[in-house]
Protein backbone atom coordinates (compact mmCIF):
# COMPACT_ATOMS: atom_id res chain seq x y z
CA UNK A 1 0.00 0.00 0.00
CA UNK A 2 1.73 3.16 -0.98
CA UNK A 3 0.99 5.80 1.61
CA UNK A 4 1.82 9.41 0.91
CA UNK A 5 2.03 11.72 3.84
CA UNK A 6 1.75 15.23 2.89
CA UNK A 7 3.30 17.54 5.76
CA UNK A 8 5.39 21.16 6.03
CA UNK A 9 2.95 24.31 5.34
CA UNK A 10 3.13 27.93 4.90
CA UNK A 11 1.87 28.10 8.79
CA UNK A 12 3.40 28.59 12.14
CA UNK A 13 3.24 24.62 12.86
CA UNK A 14 5.58 23.87 9.78
CA UNK A 15 8.82 22.25 11.77
CA UNK A 16 5.73 20.44 14.13
CA UNK A 17 4.61 19.05 10.98
CA UNK A 18 7.74 17.83 9.53
CA UNK A 19 8.32 16.10 13.30
CA UNK A 20 4.96 14.62 13.13
CA UNK A 21 5.64 12.88 9.97
CA UNK A 22 8.98 11.84 10.56
CA UNK A 23 7.16 9.83 13.33
CA UNK A 24 4.94 8.59 11.28
CA UNK A 25 7.28 7.05 8.53
CA UNK A 26 9.30 5.38 11.74
CA UNK A 27 6.13 4.03 12.86
CA UNK A 28 4.23 2.71 9.50
CA UNK A 29 4.57 -0.90 9.53
CA UNK A 30 6.92 -1.15 6.84
CA UNK A 31 6.12 -4.51 5.78
CA UNK A 32 2.31 -3.19 4.34
CA UNK A 33 2.79 -0.09 3.75
CA UNK A 34 5.30 1.93 1.39
CA UNK A 35 5.52 5.97 2.51
CA UNK A 36 7.23 8.84 0.79
CA UNK A 37 6.39 12.50 1.78
CA UNK A 38 5.12 15.34 -0.14
CA UNK A 39 6.32 18.44 1.60
CA UNK A 40 4.80 21.97 1.45
CA UNK A 41 7.48 24.52 1.77
CA UNK A 42 7.38 27.70 3.99
CA UNK A 43 7.18 29.62 1.06
CA UNK A 44 3.87 27.22 -0.48
CA UNK A 45 5.82 25.21 -3.17
CA UNK A 46 5.50 21.63 -3.44
CA UNK A 47 8.66 19.51 -2.85
CA UNK A 48 8.89 15.96 -3.26
CA UNK A 49 10.47 13.04 -0.70
CA UNK A 50 13.63 13.78 -1.82
CA UNK A 51 13.61 17.15 -1.75
CA UNK A 52 12.97 18.59 -5.65
CA UNK A 53 10.72 21.15 -5.86
CA UNK A 54 7.74 20.54 -8.22
CA UNK A 55 7.12 23.05 -11.05
CA UNK A 56 3.62 23.36 -9.29
CA UNK A 57 0.28 22.41 -8.32
CA UNK A 58 -0.61 20.29 -11.08
CA UNK A 59 3.03 18.03 -10.72
CA UNK A 60 1.71 17.96 -6.72
CA UNK A 61 -1.75 16.29 -7.48
CA UNK A 62 -0.23 14.24 -10.36
CA UNK A 63 1.44 12.85 -6.91
CA UNK A 64 -1.29 12.46 -4.89
CA UNK A 65 -3.04 10.34 -7.46
CA UNK A 66 -0.46 7.72 -7.31
CA UNK A 67 -1.02 7.16 -3.84
CA UNK A 68 -3.72 4.62 -2.64
CA UNK A 69 -3.96 6.87 0.25
CA UNK A 70 -2.99 10.14 1.43
CA UNK A 71 -2.06 11.19 5.18
CA UNK A 72 -1.67 14.62 5.58
CA UNK A 73 0.21 15.65 8.86
CA UNK A 74 -0.38 19.59 8.51
CA UNK A 75 -1.25 21.38 11.61
CA UNK A 76 -3.20 24.63 11.17
CA UNK A 77 -2.69 26.82 8.01
CA UNK A 78 -3.00 24.87 4.47
CA UNK A 79 -3.66 21.20 6.15
CA UNK A 80 -6.00 20.92 9.29
CA UNK A 81 -8.22 24.10 8.67
CA UNK A 82 -9.76 22.10 5.65
CA UNK A 83 -7.49 22.98 2.83
CA UNK A 84 -5.95 20.07 1.28
CA UNK A 85 -9.03 17.92 2.49
CA UNK A 86 -10.43 20.03 -0.33
CA UNK A 87 -7.83 19.61 -2.46
CA UNK A 88 -7.68 15.66 -1.76
CA UNK A 89 -11.62 15.81 -2.55
CA UNK A 90 -11.23 17.18 -5.72
CA UNK A 91 -8.81 14.78 -6.45
CA UNK A 92 -11.20 11.45 -5.52
CA UNK A 93 -8.18 10.45 -3.14
CA UNK A 94 -8.81 8.94 -0.14
CA UNK A 95 -7.31 10.42 2.98
CA UNK A 96 -6.38 10.21 6.24
CA UNK A 97 -8.18 12.72 8.81
CA UNK A 98 -10.99 15.25 8.92
CA UNK A 99 -13.28 16.76 5.96
CA UNK A 100 -13.50 19.86 4.71
CA UNK A 101 -16.07 21.17 7.64
CA UNK A 102 -14.56 19.34 10.34
CA UNK A 103 -11.49 20.54 9.69
CA UNK A 104 -12.60 24.33 8.68
CA UNK A 105 -14.76 24.32 11.70
CA UNK A 106 -12.43 23.03 14.39
CA UNK A 107 -9.93 24.80 13.52
CA UNK A 108 -12.25 28.40 14.42
CA UNK A 109 -12.05 27.95 18.53
CA UNK A 110 -14.80 30.74 18.50
CA UNK A 111 -17.15 28.83 16.17
CA UNK A 112 -16.14 25.27 18.27
CA UNK A 113 -16.97 26.76 21.44
CA UNK A 114 -20.59 28.71 20.31
CA UNK A 115 -20.98 25.06 19.21
CA UNK A 116 -19.92 23.01 21.80
CA UNK A 117 -22.05 25.62 24.15
CA UNK A 118 -25.17 24.58 22.06
CA UNK A 119 -24.70 20.83 22.99
CA UNK A 120 -24.37 21.90 27.07
CA UNK A 121 -20.78 21.30 26.80
CA UNK A 122 -19.31 24.10 28.85
CA UNK A 123 -16.59 26.50 27.26
CA UNK A 124 -14.30 29.32 28.78
CA UNK A 125 -16.48 32.89 28.50
CA UNK A 126 -14.44 34.79 25.50
CA UNK A 127 -14.59 37.60 22.75
CA UNK A 128 -13.57 37.32 18.79
CA UNK A 129 -12.14 40.47 18.14
CA UNK A 130 -11.02 41.59 14.85
CA UNK A 131 -8.20 43.65 14.90
CA UNK A 132 -8.25 45.34 11.70
CA UNK A 133 -11.17 47.27 13.54
CA UNK A 134 -9.89 50.25 14.84
CA UNK A 135 -11.58 50.42 17.94
CA UNK A 136 -11.12 46.77 18.77
CA UNK A 137 -10.31 46.80 22.40
CA UNK A 138 -13.39 49.23 22.96
CA UNK A 139 -15.40 45.90 22.14
CA UNK A 140 -13.96 44.26 25.21
CA UNK A 141 -16.58 43.74 27.76
CA UNK A 142 -16.48 46.04 30.67
CA UNK A 143 -16.21 43.63 33.91
CA UNK A 144 -13.34 42.04 32.04
CA UNK A 145 -11.25 40.57 34.90
CA UNK A 146 -7.49 39.62 34.37
CA UNK A 147 -6.04 36.52 34.53
CA UNK A 148 -7.20 36.58 30.63
CA UNK A 149 -5.92 34.36 27.62
CA UNK A 150 -5.27 36.16 24.45
CA UNK A 151 -5.09 33.55 20.91
CA UNK A 152 -5.20 34.19 17.43
CA UNK A 153 -8.19 32.44 17.18
CA UNK A 154 -6.79 29.99 13.98
CA UNK A 155 -3.58 28.49 15.03
CA UNK A 156 -2.27 26.23 16.84
CA UNK A 157 1.03 25.06 19.39
CA UNK A 158 0.07 27.68 21.37
CA UNK A 159 1.73 30.37 18.53
CA UNK A 160 0.99 33.86 19.56
CA UNK A 161 -0.71 33.40 22.73
CA UNK A 162 -0.45 35.00 26.23
CA UNK A 163 -1.42 34.57 29.66
CA UNK A 164 -2.42 38.53 30.61
CA UNK A 165 -2.53 39.57 34.31
CA UNK A 166 -2.45 43.33 34.03
CA UNK A 167 -4.97 44.70 31.59
CA UNK A 168 -3.01 47.05 30.74
CA UNK A 169 -0.41 44.97 28.43
CA UNK A 170 -3.80 43.88 26.64
CA UNK A 171 -2.96 45.71 23.75
CA UNK A 172 0.36 43.95 23.89
CA UNK A 173 -0.99 40.50 23.58
CA UNK A 174 -3.80 41.34 21.18
CA UNK A 175 -0.67 42.83 19.00
CA UNK A 176 1.43 39.37 19.56
CA UNK A 177 -1.73 37.31 18.68
CA UNK A 178 -2.94 39.04 15.27
CA UNK A 179 0.32 38.44 13.69
CA UNK A 180 -0.36 35.08 13.71
CA UNK A 181 -4.20 35.68 12.67
CA UNK A 182 -6.00 39.24 12.00
CA UNK A 183 -9.39 37.66 14.20
CA UNK A 184 -8.44 37.41 18.16
CA UNK A 185 -9.96 35.71 21.06
CA UNK A 186 -9.83 36.97 24.80
CA UNK A 187 -10.96 34.47 27.19
CA UNK A 188 -11.40 34.45 31.10
CA UNK A 189 -8.79 32.18 32.20
CA UNK A 190 -10.41 28.45 33.01
CA UNK A 191 -9.16 27.37 37.13
CA UNK A 192 -9.08 23.64 36.28
CA UNK A 193 -6.58 20.40 35.67
CA UNK A 194 -5.82 20.12 31.97
CA UNK A 195 -6.81 16.85 30.38
CA UNK A 196 -7.27 15.57 26.84
CA UNK A 197 -8.94 12.69 25.76
CA UNK A 198 -9.17 11.46 21.85
CA UNK A 199 -11.82 9.81 19.49
CA UNK A 200 -11.05 7.29 16.69
CA UNK A 201 -12.95 5.91 14.07
CA UNK A 202 -12.87 2.24 13.11
CA UNK A 203 -12.92 0.72 9.85
CA UNK A 204 -16.38 -0.83 10.59
CA UNK A 205 -17.65 2.71 11.45
CA UNK A 206 -17.69 2.33 15.55
CA UNK A 207 -15.48 5.01 17.18
CA UNK A 208 -13.12 4.50 20.06
CA UNK A 209 -12.25 6.77 22.79
CA UNK A 210 -8.52 7.00 24.07
CA UNK A 211 -7.62 7.15 27.68
CA UNK A 212 -7.51 10.77 29.36
CA UNK A 213 -4.53 12.23 29.28
CA UNK A 214 -4.08 14.69 31.96
CA UNK A 215 -0.99 17.41 31.44
CA UNK A 216 1.28 18.85 34.33
CA UNK A 217 3.11 21.92 33.16
CA UNK A 218 6.55 22.73 34.89
CA UNK A 219 7.16 25.45 37.47
CA UNK A 220 9.06 27.37 34.48
CA UNK A 221 6.17 28.07 32.74
CA UNK A 222 2.48 29.93 33.01
CA UNK A 223 0.90 27.36 30.75
CA UNK A 224 1.09 24.51 28.31
CA UNK A 225 2.86 26.95 26.23
CA UNK A 226 4.62 26.57 22.74
CA UNK A 227 8.13 25.50 24.68
CA UNK A 228 6.63 22.90 26.92
CA UNK A 229 5.04 21.35 24.41
CA UNK A 230 8.13 20.94 22.65
CA UNK A 231 11.25 20.93 24.83
CA UNK A 232 11.39 17.60 26.33
CA UNK A 233 11.41 18.28 30.43
CA UNK A 234 9.28 20.89 30.49
CA UNK A 235 5.71 19.21 30.72
CA UNK A 236 4.67 15.48 31.98
CA UNK A 237 2.10 13.72 30.82
CA UNK A 238 0.37 11.29 33.15
CA UNK A 239 -1.71 8.19 31.13
CA UNK A 240 -4.16 8.17 31.88
CA UNK A 241 -5.40 11.22 34.14
CA UNK A 242 -5.94 10.19 37.41
CA UNK A 243 -8.96 10.81 38.06
CA UNK A 244 -12.29 9.85 39.05
CA UNK A 245 -14.02 7.24 36.56
CA UNK A 246 -17.45 9.30 36.63
CA UNK A 247 -15.05 12.20 35.60
CA UNK A 248 -13.66 10.08 32.17
CA UNK A 249 -17.13 9.50 31.69
CA UNK A 250 -18.42 13.28 30.88
CA UNK A 251 -14.99 13.81 28.69
CA UNK A 252 -15.80 10.96 26.98
CA UNK A 253 -19.59 11.76 26.60
CA UNK A 254 -18.73 15.43 25.27
CA UNK A 255 -16.13 14.41 22.96
CA UNK A 256 -18.48 11.97 21.03
CA UNK A 257 -21.13 14.06 20.75
CA UNK A 258 -18.43 16.95 19.36
CA UNK A 259 -16.91 14.36 16.94
CA UNK A 260 -20.31 13.65 15.91
CA UNK A 261 -21.88 17.24 15.75
CA UNK A 262 -18.76 18.02 13.17
CA UNK A 263 -18.39 15.07 11.34
CA UNK A 264 -14.53 14.07 12.26
CA UNK A 265 -13.32 11.25 10.49
CA UNK A 266 -9.82 9.87 11.27
CA UNK A 267 -8.48 10.84 14.85
CA UNK A 268 -9.16 14.06 17.10
CA UNK A 269 -7.82 14.94 20.26
CA UNK A 270 -10.13 17.54 22.60
CA UNK A 271 -8.44 19.86 25.00
CA UNK A 272 -10.32 20.80 28.63
CA UNK A 273 -9.88 21.86 31.63
CA UNK A 274 -11.85 19.99 34.27
CA UNK A 275 -12.79 21.91 37.63
CA UNK A 276 -12.78 20.62 41.20
CA UNK A 277 -16.42 19.20 40.68
CA UNK A 278 -14.92 17.42 37.60
CA UNK A 279 -16.63 19.45 35.39
CA UNK A 280 -15.19 19.44 31.88
CA UNK A 281 -14.62 22.85 30.08
CA UNK A 282 -13.64 22.47 26.57
CA UNK A 283 -10.92 24.46 25.27
CA UNK A 284 -10.37 23.56 21.97
CA UNK A 285 -10.27 20.37 19.19
CA UNK A 286 -7.57 19.35 17.34
CA UNK A 287 -8.79 17.29 14.04
CA UNK A 288 -5.19 17.11 13.03
CA UNK A 289 -3.33 16.52 16.55
CA UNK A 290 0.13 15.96 16.72
CA UNK A 291 2.15 12.70 16.08
CA UNK A 292 5.46 13.04 17.06
CA UNK A 293 7.21 10.85 19.43
CA UNK A 294 6.43 12.93 22.51
CA UNK A 295 2.53 13.76 21.45
CA UNK A 296 -0.71 13.16 23.40
CA UNK A 297 -2.81 11.06 21.21
CA UNK A 298 -0.09 8.27 20.51
CA UNK A 299 0.33 7.77 24.15
CA UNK A 300 -3.43 7.98 25.13
CA UNK A 301 -4.25 4.97 23.05
CA UNK A 302 -1.11 3.56 23.96
CA UNK A 303 -3.05 3.33 27.57
CA UNK A 304 -5.50 1.29 25.66
CA UNK A 305 -3.33 -1.28 24.66
CA UNK A 306 -3.03 0.22 20.78
CA UNK A 307 0.59 0.82 19.64
CA UNK A 308 1.97 3.99 17.34
CA UNK A 309 1.94 1.71 14.41
CA UNK A 310 -1.92 0.10 15.33
CA UNK A 311 -2.60 3.27 15.62
CA UNK A 312 -1.41 4.57 12.02
CA UNK A 313 -2.65 1.18 10.45
CA UNK A 314 -6.33 2.15 11.78
CA UNK A 315 -5.92 5.51 10.82
CA UNK A 316 -5.07 4.12 7.27
CA UNK A 317 -7.27 1.54 6.55
CA UNK A 318 -10.23 3.18 7.79
CA UNK A 319 -9.42 6.04 5.40
CA UNK A 320 -9.57 3.67 2.58
CA UNK A 321 -13.05 1.86 3.61
N1 LIG B 1 -1.56 21.74 17.13
C1 LIG B 1 -0.74 20.69 17.69
C2 LIG B 1 0.03 19.99 16.65
C3 LIG B 1 -1.57 19.75 18.49
O1 LIG B 1 -2.68 20.09 18.82
O2 LIG B 1 -1.11 18.66 18.79
MG1 LIG C 1 -4.61 23.15 18.94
Amino acid sequence: VHVIVVCGGTGAEHDVSLSSAESILEHLDSAVYRATRLIIGRDGRWLDGDGEVLPGLAEAVAVLDSADVVFPIIHGTLGEDGTLSALLDLCSAPYVGPNVRAGAVSMDKHLTKLLARDLGVRVAPGILLDTEDPDVLDTLPGDLRAPVFVKPNQEGSSFGVSRVTDLAELDKAVAHAAEFDRHVLVEQEVQGREIDIAVLDNPDGSLTVSAPLEIRVGSAAEFFDTESKYVAGNAEFLVPAPIPEEWTGRLRQASLRLYRLLGCTGTARFDYFVDDQGEPVLNEINTVPGLTARSQVPRMFQALGTSYSELLDILIRTAMT
